[in-house]
């Protein structure tokens, strides 16, 4: 039978412990094409962490299946790259050691090629030797996204990579976002409080309710590029998005 690259299909969650309960998501049902750029919006605690990790394969125990390319998820692989809420690397490896940490397979040359790579592409160029203490927290945001994205994975998956980033920097890795894409074509779900973000970036935007999340509107943005983020045609979307909240 015919399938999308990404299919949830009635994903449900509720998360115990003890005698208390927190139903986190209910009935989530989306499908995503390869190539891709998906953002899912929704209020703090509605479950979009929870959704992502279930994708990754990071979490399993759930009501309902992710499949992936028509096989269902049930452990991470390396083809998923996925950029943490909070950026999770180890504190006591460098800027490098950590973007190479989880690149195998490959020789030394084109290791340290590929590292250093992904460190400029990231604006972290003369950081190589830093330890995530002596990074901003934007920094080490970026050098998160470094490390997600040296395995070229085929499906990046993004938990609020730019929330700690200043508007500047964010509108930046924003629009290097955008490069990577067109380069690699790599297929993206990227969670985000940002609506503006989420218009400039995607291709389609979930909006969710508050916990327990549902989808409570998909939205299309069909904006040419480079989007403007201050073209009639942007702020429209913009509205559209806005009136959900
Ligand atoms: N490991 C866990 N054990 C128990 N409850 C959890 C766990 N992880 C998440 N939850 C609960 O599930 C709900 C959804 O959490 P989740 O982190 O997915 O929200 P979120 O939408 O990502 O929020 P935010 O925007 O603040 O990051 C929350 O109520 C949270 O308390
Ligand atoms: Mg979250």
């Amino acid at each position: 039978m015919e399938h999308k690259y990404i299919e949830i299909k009635g994903l449900s969650k509720i998360f115990t412990r003890k005698k208390e309960s927190v139903h986190a998501l209910e009935n989530i049902d989306f499908s995503v094409d390869r190539g891709e750029l998906v953002c899912i919006l929704g209020p703090s605690g509605c479950g979009k962490s929870t959704l992502l990790r279930a994708i990754c394969g990071l979490d399993t125990e759930h009501s309902g299946d992710v499949f992936i390319d028509g096989r269902k998820v049930i452990k991470p692989e390396k083809t998923r790259g996925m950029v943490f809420q909070e950026h999770r690397l180890f504190p006591w490896l460098t800027v490098e050691e950590n973007v190479a940490f989880a690149l195998n397979g490959v020789d030394k040359d084109t290791k340290a090629e590929l590292v250093q790579q992904h460190i400029d592409l990231v604006g972290l160029t003369g950081f190589e030797k830093s330890y995530p203490r002596q990074l901003s927290g934007g920094m080490a945001q970026r050098a998160g996204i470094a490390r997600a994205l040296v395995n070229d994975p085929e499906l990046l998956l993004l938990d609020e990579p730019f929330g700690a980033l200043d508007t500047f920097t964010k509108m930046a890795m924003q629009k290097e976002l955008k490069q990577i894409r067109k380069k690699s074509n790599t297929t993206m779900i990227m969670v985000t409080h940002d609506i503006d973000e989420a218009v400039f970036l995607a291709d389609r935007i979930i909006v969710m309710s508050p916990r327990p999340g549902s989808i409570v509107k998909v939205i299309d943005v069909d904006l040419a590029e480079p989007r403007d983020r201050n073209s009639y045609e942007f702020l429209e979307i913009r509205k559209e998005v806005f009136n959900e909240f």
